[in-house]
Formats: C-alpha cells, sequence, structure tokens
C-alpha cells in the first residue's frame, strides 16, 4: 500500500483552520487531524487534576500517561481523555486560558509530535489533512502539500465573536491576540516558510476557502505525480 497523503495546515485562531480542514479532508474522502485540540485535551486534563502547567516535572509524568483518542474520520468527530468524552469541554474558556501555557513545553510538544506522526501513518484513508500551528514546519516538514491558512486580524475577531453569545466581541478579540502573541513565541504560524503557500481567506466565504484549499492540493497532488 502506498503512504498516505498529508495535507498539512497552519494559521492563527479564526483563519477557519479546523472547519476548512474537516470539509475538505470530507471533499477528499481523507481523514483529518486536529492537533490543537490534544493540547486542548492535556490542558482539560492537568486542570482536572489540578496540576499546574508551571510544574513542568508533573506535566511531563502526566503526558506519558495521557490516555488520549481523537476522531479522524471528519464525519465522526470526537475528543476522549481516558472514558470521558471532552469534545466540547476542551472550547470551554478555562482551557483556552492556560492552553498557550501548556504547549510551550518542548517536552509536551515532542510528545505529542510523535502522537500526530503515528496516527498520520496509521489511517486507513488514501490521505489525512492536518491542521495546528506547526504542522507545515515541524510535524510534517515533508509534506507533499503545506499550507498557511491566513485572514486579516480583523476578520479572524469577528468570526470568532460570531460564534459566542456570552462574552462581548471585544474580550474575545483580545484574548484571541493574547493568545496568538504567546502561541507566536513558540512556533511561527504567521509566516509561510519555504514551499508553503499562502491561502488568504479574508475576503473568502467558507465554501470558497474550501475550494481554494482543495485547488491548492489538486495541483500540488498533479504536480508531484509529474503530469
Ligand atoms: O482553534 P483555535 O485556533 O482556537 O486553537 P486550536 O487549534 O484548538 O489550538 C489550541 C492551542 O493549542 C493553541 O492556542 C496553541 O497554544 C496550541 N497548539 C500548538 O501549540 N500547536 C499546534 N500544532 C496546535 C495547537
Ligand atoms: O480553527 P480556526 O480557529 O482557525 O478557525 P475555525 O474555528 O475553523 O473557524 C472560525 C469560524 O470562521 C467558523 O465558524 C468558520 O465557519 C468561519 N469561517 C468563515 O466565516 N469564513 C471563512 N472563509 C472561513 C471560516
Amino acid at each position: 500500500t502506498s503512504k498516505p497523503v498529508v495535507v498539512a495546515i497552519d494559521g492563527p485562531a479564526g483563519s477557519g483552520k479546523s472547519s476548512v480542514s474537516r470539509a475538505t479532508a470530507r471533499a477528499l474522502g481523507f481523514d483529518y487531524l486536529d492537533t490543537g485540540a490534544s493540547y486542548r485535551a492535556l490542558s482539560w486534563d492537568l486542570l482536572d487534576r489540578g496540576i499546574d502547567a508551571a510544574e513542568v516535572d508533573r506535566v511531563i509524568e502526566e503526558l506519558e500517561r495521557f490516555d488520549f483518542r481523537i476522531g479522524t474520520d471528519p464525519d465522526d468527530y470526537y475528543v476522549r481523555v481516558g472514558s470521558t468524552d471532552v469534545t466540547d469541554a476542551i472550547r470551554e474558556p478555562r482551557v483556552t486560558a492556560v492552553v498557550s501555557l501548556v504547549a510551550r513545553i518542548p517536552e509536551v510538544r515532542r510528545g505529542l509530535n510523535e502522537r500526530f506522526r503515528a496516527i498520520m501513518a496509521g489511517t486507513p484513508k488514501p490521505g489525512i489533512v492536518a491542521e495546528g500551528r506547526d504542522i507545515t514546519t515541524v510535524v510534517a516538514p515533508d509534506a507533499p502539500v503545506r499550507i498557511l491558512l491566513t485572514a486579516s486580524e480583523e476578520a479572524r475577531m469577528g468570526r470568532r465573536s460570531k460564534e459566542l453569545t456570552s462574552e462581548t466581541a471585544a474580550a474575545v478579540g483580545e484574548a484571541l491576540r493574547t493568545r496568538d502573541e504567546a502561541d507566536s513565541r513558540v512556533v511561527d504560524f504567521m509566516n509561510a516558510a519555504d514551499g508553503v503557500t499562502t491561502v488568504d481567506s479574508t475576503e473568502l466565504d467558507f465554501d470558497q476557502t474550501v475550494e481554494a484549499v482543495v485547488e491548492v492540493v489538486a495541483q500540488t497532488t498533479r504536480i508531484s505525480h509529474g503530469g
């Protein structure tokens, strides 16, 4: 059997990574891997056990026994820690507030990256769309398709604040900016690395963004198949 085609997608919060990647996977008959969900699930688990992200030794110890499962079928998405379904819980603001602190620990990144690579290699589908912050640069730098999904800060904040009703748009925007700033100090997801195609979704609606990404995949795989 041939190796699965990896489509690597990075970008800042609100650029449309998760929703666009999932729809792209569906359109191509591929699996879908949300790497951010694993950073969130580990953060949820640490909160659940009362472990502070600053207690790095305890975080690493917990990472080693971290029993985490994620659905990679774009039509059957779920996140579980042990026997607990945390699909919704990992989106809570208390998790979002600590995830950057957890994600900046190098041992955490190394440990989760190994799991991501195992999931990508093990997909039964012809390919997998993996999205996050460092998929194009660290997790799968050799992927045949690498995309940086961007959008203006205004567009990204507008999209995010539309999803929430309980917080004001200003508070959401501020939290998003702070998180992107913290994350950018660890990995660069604002600038396209060599060989990475930028898709700017500022002026595109959701369907147009999916179309643009599918088109990049089609073009790139055509080129790499030499025809
Ligand atoms: O969907 P959203 O943009 O809110 O974030 P996410 O993709 O769920 O990622 C949550 C957090 O995980 C980010 O803020 C980063 O701190 C971290 N992350 C990371 O460090 N590297 C990745 N490849 C993916 C996520
Ligand atoms: O994962 P990330 O934080 O990058 O973004 P997301 O959660 O997939 O997308 C945030 C919101 O933007 C979703 O509600 C998408 O449907 C929406 N979106 C949009 O309105 N226009 C686009 N061109 C792309 C996404």
